[in-house]
């Protein structure tokens, strides 16, 4: 029971951020109409202002691996801001800047050896594109300046790493955008079953814009393992294997976008090592220090970094916060977290449980797929299973925005109703999560599913 006193505050905060709180992809004005306002944490669960509580089922956005509520996190991170609060790593260095580069180097696949730190994903993804302009240019492919990635694919929101994604809803606004950056179909096995055996479908797709292009012209390849945007796409089996050959043969990069899919997501540190295949640049973050602290990590080739290694060449970028001393610190201390309770072993153990308390949910008319892996997972609604007829946009939008997001937080689930593509919901606990939050999240979402079709079923 909230008092009077806190009822007042909680509504003063909430109309302060009604008044002063710019939200992210978010409407302005809308919190005294319900936005939750998180305070604290505890493993795998939030509590609002007002008391009530949520399964997070979302680990925040893709981020808190380790759950909530770690005090060895912010034990790392008082420390260390005790000692030294702040350093760059532009022209210095520091030690746990140092240490941590030399922790992932040794848990990359292959060569990847060199950590260029950012402060976030879109940073890592727009560090990316600008490291593979540079390192062509210094070796003697100046043309090779143009990327590819998927539709419907999400990479950020910086200018570059916006031309990368491919939601034009997003994109819009925006334009003109940065050119050269081309677009080649998703991995959509629910949509197009025909290709789901087929490794080579959707790998010759970008053989082919690399033909039409000029491979001359074409620096990397930008992928998710598992394509967030579209509901937890997962390729066929072989596509990387077969993406790999193809950019080998062209002598394109492969930048393995792992903002959402490293640090345990799919079951391995890595998306790239889950799926069997060696990228030529991961792009990491999120997971990273669990969102404790921001950091991002662009881990980088041997190879790549050579033109710049013992000569006066350097790669002309950075960012003031990168590396930053305490994030740098939360992130070793994440790390050790994930050792001393393998989490990447407990992802393993459940992911069939997690899976089988998911797919438990087809038996609703209106679930028509599940598809992901490790601890990511998307659930696509449908106006009719049968045909798989989707929901129109107007449909869609009363049904995600009208009903879905706010009934389960209702009911005390945090998850994702998404509808870039066809409407789905998402949903990637942190990676402590267990049976318990399976049985959860498997009721909440039985329940206002239910309910869901029936509200669909109401003239508009
Ligand atoms: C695959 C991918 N790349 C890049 C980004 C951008 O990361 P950030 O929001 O940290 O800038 C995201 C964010 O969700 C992402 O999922």
């Amino acid at each position: 029971m909230v008092s009077a006193a806190a009822s007042d505050t909680n509504f003063a905060l909430a109309e302060q951020a009604d008044r002063h709180l710019w939200g992210h992809f978010s409407s302005l004005g809308r919190s005294v109409d319900g936005m939750p306002i998180i305070e604290r944490g505890d493993g795998c669960y939030v509590w609002d202002n007002l008391g009530n509580q949520f399964l997070d089922g979302l680990a925040g956005l893709y981020t808190t691996q380790v759950g909530y509520g770690r005090t060895e996190l912010a034990k790392a991170a008082g420390e260390q801001a005790a000692e030294l609060g702040f350093f760059p790593i532009w022209t210095y260095a520091h030690p746990k800047a140092i240490e941590l580069a030399a922790r992932l180097a040794a848990l990359t696949p292959g060569d990847l050896n060199r950590v260029f730190f950012t402060s976030g994903g879109s940073e890592c993804v727009e560090s990316a594109w600008k490291l593979a302009r540079q390192f062509f240019k210094l070796t003697g492919e100046p043309l090779r300046t143009k990327v590819i990635s998927r539709n419907l694919s999400y990479h950020g929101t910086s200018m570059g790493a916006l031309s990368i994604t491919g939601l034009s809803a997003i994109k819009s606004p925006f334009e003109p955008l940065v050119p050269g950056a081309i677009k080649v179909p998703h991995t959509d096995l629910y949509r197009t079953p025909q290709h789901a055996k087929d490794e080579s479908y959707f790998a010759e797709e970008i053989e082919q814009a690399i033909l039409r292009e000029g491979p001359e012209t074409i620096a990397a390849v930008f992928l998710e393992p598992v394509q967030n945007a579209g509901g937890c796409l997962v390729p066929p089996d072989g596509y990387f294997q077969r993406v790999r050959e193809i950019c080998d043969t062209h002598g394109v990069l492969l930048v393995s976008d792992e903002v959402i899919c490293a640090y345990g997501r799919l079951g391995a540190m890595f998306g790239s090592e889950r799926l069997g295949y060696i990228p030529d640049i991961i792009t990491s973050a999120k997971g990273l220090t669990s969102g404790y602290s921001p950091l991002g990590a662009m881990l980088v080739s041997d190879r790549l970094a050579e033109p710049f290694a013992g000569t006066d060449e350097q790669f002309l970028h950075g960012y003031t916060f990168a590396g930053h001393p305490v994030s740098c610190a939360v992130a070793l201390a994440n790390l050790d977290i994930f050792d001393q309770e393998d989490l990447c072993g407990n992802v393993v153990a459940n992911e069939a449980g997690f899976r089988a308390s998911l797919d438990d949910l087809l038996d609703l008319p209106i679930v028509g797929d599940v598809r992901g892996m490790g601890y990511f997972y998307g659930i696509e609604l449908v106006k009719d299973r049968d045909s798989k007829e989707p929901f129109s946009s107007d449909e869609a939008e009363r049904l995600l925005r009208g009903f879905l997001t706010l009934r389960m937080a209702e009911l005390g689930l945090i998850c994702r109703a998404d509808g870039r593509g066809e409407p789905v919901i998402q949903l990637a606990p942190p990676l402590i999560a267990g049976p318990d939050e399976f049985e959860v999240m498997n009721r909440v979402l039985r329940q206002v599913l239910t309910e869901a079709m029936v509200e669909m079923a109401k003239p508009a």
